[in-house]
């Protein structure tokens, strides 16, 4: 039995800038699972993270501890190999709907936990769930079943609370105080999931921009080079991309919004720039996972994605078919002068879109599947005085006026062409 004068000792050591042994680490995570540790001290000691920060030895320790809180699927086994993509987060982000089932029909097999949205940025999950009948809890055995289907090949699921228990509690705690912006606890906390998920290979896609966790690609770069080193020391082979996250991805945001867009994208159209990057990240996925000389971009064109998809989805009791649902009203914002959309804010949009119902204020709040925001005009192209510029979703009307201040100085009309900002703005490999 260990005294709650340990984790003093620990919080102190931290505080005062010290360097934790691993022996430190090691007890405090694992104390802190088992409840020996409570949330306050572990909150403290969050904190003293984010002020000091932590050595690259002791943010490989402390993803170590968290992966060994619970249990480490395995999946060598399956008759291909295994690729995942992970997103810090964005607006729009709906990537992973079509390139699972693109990284699948060619050849590899993708075994993504995914996660709910919170705040701002969406979540996978949301956004699947907004599919009749599509379940996100499927246990190990199906996953493996699901990956080794010839015609199926890829899960995105919730991951089982035996997953990095350790990463589940720290971050709802993390969430709540004001602890979440540090690279080491966030660098740990997908690496550990990560890990823990069996994965041979990961592509991290690290969203730069207003809409992003990291503003600054700086500090973005420095979350991916820290995120490549923890997996590829775990011997998951990973690289990153970092991408723009000041615009919002393709014309969407919202959950059932972004499944119809992505299906566009699996039925070979869809807007450019989420064609684009699904592309560029399968590419990556497909040369980390040893899969070369196949276009992925075959694949969308000649309908073996879609298939993947709607296999995908049925396999976890989703009707490919069923119509999505709608949200209740409508509410259109308009041009109000005629030219080149030369700015879309990605944050006010991400903003606009939760406070309509798309996104959750706590972690087990409902969210409305029809809400979100539709947007007609990217940066670049021309508008005309009086054109729909958004449409607003959602089924609480009363939700509008603060969705429209959301919006409030988040898009902008000028007379000069914007200029283009590359969406891949830099790519870190070991
Ligand atoms: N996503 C995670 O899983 N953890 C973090 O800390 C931040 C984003």
């Amino acid at each position: 039995m260990v005294s709650a004068q340990s984790a003093v000792s620990v919080i102190a050591a931290k505080r005062d800038g010290d360097e934790l042994s691993d022996d430190q680490i090691a007890w405090v995570v694992d104390a802190f699972t088992r409840g020996e540790v409570a949330d306050y001290q572990m909150a403290a000691l969050a904190m003293a993270i984010v002020w000091r920060g932590m050595t690259r030895r002791e943010i490989a320790t402390w993803t170590r501890a968290m992966i060994e809180s619970g249990r480490r699927m395995d999946f060598t086994d399956l008759p291909r190999p295994t690729v995942d993509k992970h997103s810090t987060g964005g607006v729009g982000d709906k990537i992973t709907l079509p390139l699972a089932p693109v990284v699948a029909a060619c050849g590899a097999a993708v075994p993504q936990l995914s996660g709910r949205g919170l705040g701002h940025t969406g979540g996978t999950l949301d956004k699947l769930e907004s599919i009749p009948g599509w379940r996100a809890d499927v246990p190990v055995e199906r996953m493996r079943a699901m990956l080794t289907d010839p015609s199926v090949g890829a899960v995105v699921c919730a991951a089982g609370a035996d997953l990095a228990p350790a990463d589940k509690r720290l971050y709802a705690l993390r969430d709540v105080t004001g602890t979440v912006e540090s690279i080491p606890l966030i660098a740990s906390s997908i690496m550990s999931k990560k890990i823990a998920e069996g994965t041979a290979a990961l592509v991290l896609d690290v969203k730069v921009g207003g809409g992003a966790f990291m503003k600054d690609a700086d500090a973005a770069r420095d979350l991916a080079r820290t995120m490549v080193e923890l997996g590829t020391d775990a011997g998951v082979r990973t690289v990153a991309l970092l991408t723009d996250m000041d615009t919002p991805l393709g014309r969407t945001a919202g959950n059932a919004l972004e499944v119809a867009e992505s299906v566009e994208v699996l039925a070979g159209g869809g807007p450019a720039d989420v064609v684009e990057l699904t592309l560029t990240l399968t590419r990556e996925m497909l040369a980390q996972a040893g899969i070369h000389d196949v276009d992925p971009a075959d694949a969308l064109a000649d309908g073996r994605a879609m298939d993947r998809w709607r296999a995908m989805i049925a396999a976890q009791g989703g009707d490919p078919d069923a119509p999505l649902p709608r949200a209740r009203h409508t509410e259109v914002i308009t041009a109000d002068q005629s030219g080149t959309l030369t700015r879309l804010d990605a944050m006010g949009v991400g903003l606009a879109a939760w406070r309509l119902g798309a996104g959750r204020a706590r972690q087990g709040d409902p969210v409305q599947f029809g809400a979100g925001v539709e947007m007609h005009a990217k940066p670049g192209e021309s508008v005309t005085a009086g054109q729909p510029l958004l449409t607003l979703h959602t089924d609480t009307p009363e939700s509008i006026p603060a969705a429209r201040d959301a919006l409030r100085g988040a898009y902008v009309i000028g007379a000069e062409p914007g200029t283009d900002t590359p969406l891949v703005l830099d790519r870190i490999a070991p």
